[in-house]
């Protein structure tokens, strides 16, 4: 049937297209060496400054929000080099791996999987430092495995304290999503990726480097050829890149970026705001737990607990019954919560849709009256109807 392609992604990624965005993916390649991209390239450098709040070098790969990650280690520290890492999902679990895989020393601060890491554990070791032996701090700021926000702004002051140390930060669910001030915070390298706040598929990630992250780059000794970033520095001042890149992402970056500047910063956080607070409030409304610290909600993923609903059986009736694709949880949380997005091009309508399914499937488990399934979207309305 026709109609079964109209699949609706609430899930952290990859998230929905723009119609503008698709029209631009399905163009005809241009040469990455001619005039017209290097048109291109200034454009979607310019707008992801503007994106960024830096007015540093943003670089951009072609690979994944991994390849970021990892180019932000290998380019700015060396074998052997004291590093903290914060750890409380998946994905800062990826940051302690990958420091580890080249051979640095890490000192993990952990918080419960649910939790925020507590800046002040970060403080005590920073502060204790007094030789300096701390390279970075290296966190993720949205830890979408679990919808918790870190306190990066807190974090990020204790770093520049310490005034040695770099940091290094996955913004991969925050950037586009909510404020992520690079040059005010003093962010030295920033991580993200393209199927996120981006609105575009995967394919690309950036790294946003500060002076001093390019002067520690000098000294990095750990090996690294595809991502070198000083290449990508090199090349971006011909507006180029030193490998070919994914021509068509990069038109449909172009596209996207225009989008995201005719709707403005503000009006994007506060946009990204109001569906956190609607479905969050509306998940409580349901009588189900949110997974994460209701004061550290992410503004781009709520993990719902289901406790004695399977979270994999919920999330298949959603599928097969709405067309609507939610995420699971991720290792020990698999089965226990459920992961919706509302990241990038997402829309009042799609979260009022997305909490009815959610009311709906419960009422027809029997697990809430009608009369809560109703309150759900009453009380999702009233946080869509604050703009
Ligand atoms: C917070 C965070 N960091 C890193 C990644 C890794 O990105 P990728 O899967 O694009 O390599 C993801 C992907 O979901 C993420 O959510």
């Amino acid at each position: 049937m026709a109609i079964e392609q109209k699949l609706s992604l609430m899930i952290p990624g990859p998230t929905p297209i723009p119609e503008k965005v698709l029209q631009a993916l399905s163009k005809h390649p241009i040469g990455h060496r001619s005039k017209e991209f290097q048109d291109l390239v200034e454009s979607t450098t310019k707008n992801l400054k503007w994106l960024h709040q830096t007015k540093n070098d943003v670089l951009t790969i072609t690979g994944s929000g991994t390849a970021a990650m990892e180019a932000g280690i290998i380019n700015t520290l060396s074998k052997g080099d004291k590093v903290i890492c914060g750890e409380n999902g998946k994905f800062g679990e990826r940051w302690v791996k990958v420091a580890k895989q080249f051979g640095l020393d890490v000192i993990e601060i952990t918080s419960e999987w649910g939790n925020p890491l507590n800046p002040e554990e970060f403080k005590k070791i920073l502060e204790e430092d007094e030789n300096k032996k701390i390279k970075a701090v290296i966190l993720t700021h949205s830890e979408t495995s679990t919808g918790v926000i870190n306190d990066l702004e807190t974090i990020s002051s204790y770093i520049r304290e310490h005034n040695t140390a770099l940091s290094i930060v996955d913004c991969v669910t925050s950037l586009g999503a909510c404020n992520v001030p690079v040059d005010d915070w003093k962010l030295d390298v920033v991580a993200s990726g393209s199927q996120k706040g981006y609105m575009i598929p995967p394919g690309l990630s950036f790294v946003a480097m500060s002076q001093k992250a390019w002067e520690a780059s000098e000294k990095s000794n750990i090996p690294k050829f595809y991502l070198n970033l000083k290449s990508y520095k090199k090349s971006l001042l011909s507006n180029s890149n030193p490998y070919t890149p994914a021509v068509n992402l990069v038109f449909a970056l172009d596209e996207a970026l225009k989008m995201m500047r005719e709707e403005g910063l503000d009006n994007i956080f506060q946009r990204h705001n109001k569906h956190k607070l609607a479905m969050s409030n509306a998940v409580k409304a349901l009588n189900l737990q949110l997974f994460a610290d209701e004061k550290y909600l992410s503004p781009s993923i709520t993990a719902i607990k289901t406790n004695e609903i399977n979270a994999e059986e919920f999330r298949k009736i959603i599928k097969n019954k709405f067309d609507i694709l939610i995420a699971g949880g991720q290792d020990h949380l698999k089965g226990k919560i459920f992961r919706v997005g509302h990241l990038g091009y997402v829309n009042d309508r799609d979260i009022i849709t997305v909490i009815s399914a959610i009311s709906s499937t419960l009422l027809n488990l029997g697990k809430i009256s009608a009369e809560q399934a109703g309150e759900a979207l009453v009380v999702a309305s009233k946080y869509l109807d604050s703009d």
